[in-house]
């Protein structure tokens, strides 16, 4: 973990209420797929964890949905700002390679894929991306993805793709899920715990510290409590007692 400050480069609007933000700056903590940040806000208490969905040595890309005053104010931080943030948090996922990777996203939870796609890319592996949203506006392709992955979609309203739920897709699309990566909401991540057998989730907690020194953010797993900033966010499927 690391306290660093980072400078906007870039905030962009990639569909309604969904921001794609740049921050560069010393970001060589960042070690692992699936870790996040904790950005401190000007004229807000707590710290706000958002996933990294992509990295270098020297910047941090993430992906944001507005869901309340923090989020919001982030949409409208201009190019050249510097935010304060805890970097390097939480164990991200545990990248195999003997394996043909199937990552599960839900609304949001397709944040931290970009840079999973592009590790596996790196090792040779093209990766199948299951993708469902609420509807068509809450889905975002990032242009970078389409050529990296076998993405298939789903819509809860059938306003794009299926109509249906991650579960349905792939039970209908045939997809072989021998190993999953998963990021999104609550119950599509039990679901999905409960219907495939290998695989892990990427949790969210409502957060007080961030790294692991509260204990405000603990779930219960089948080893015992565990925290979702510090353990987590990432557990196995069948770890977690939903
Ligand atoms: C590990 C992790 C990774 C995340 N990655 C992303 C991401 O990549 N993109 C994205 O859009 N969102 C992500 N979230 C959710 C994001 O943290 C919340 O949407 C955000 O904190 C809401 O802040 P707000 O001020 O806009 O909303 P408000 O509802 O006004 O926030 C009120 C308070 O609740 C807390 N809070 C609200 N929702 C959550 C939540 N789901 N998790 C933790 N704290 C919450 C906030 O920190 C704040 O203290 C992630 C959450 C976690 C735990
Ligand atoms: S948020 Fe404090 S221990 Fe996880």
């Amino acid at each position: 973990m690391k306290d660093v400050e980072l400078v906007i480069k870039s905030n962009k609007k990639v569909s309604k209420d969904i921001y794609l933000m740049r921050l560069e700056g010393d970001t060589s903590e960042v070690k692992n797929c699936g870790e996040f940040i904790n950005i401190t806000l000007p004229n807000h208490y707590l710290r706000r964890p958002i996933s990294v969905c992509d990295y270098g040595t020297d910047h941090i890309d993430i992906l944001f949905k507005i869901l309340g005053h923090g989020t919001k104010d982030m949409s409208e931080f201009e190019v050249g700002k510097k935010l304060k943030c805890l970097i390097g948090l939480g164990n991200g996922y545990n990248i195999k390679t003997d394996i043909k990777p199937v990552l599960i996203a839900g609304g949001i939870g397709i944040a931290p894929f970009l840079s999973v796609i592009k590790k596996y890319n790196s090792l040779g592996i093209k990766p199948t991306l299951v993708y469902g949203a609420r509807t068509k506006d809450d889905l975002v392709v990032l242009d970078e993805m389409k050529e990296m992955a076998d993405i298939h979609m789903c819509t809860d309203d059938g306003s794009y793709g299926i109509k249906g739920n991650v579960v349905d897709l792939i039970k209908q699309e045939n997809i072989n899920v021998e190993y999953y990566y998963a990021c999104g909401p609550y119950r599509m991540l039990e679901a999905v715990a409960k219907a495939f057998n290998e695989g892990e989730v990427s949790l969210e907690a409502r957060m007080g510290c961030g790294f692991g020194a509260c204990m405000g953010c603990s779930i219960k797993t089948t080893n015992g409590p565990k925290r979702v900033c510090k353990e987590g966010p990432v557990f196995k499927g069948k770890e977690v007692l939903w």
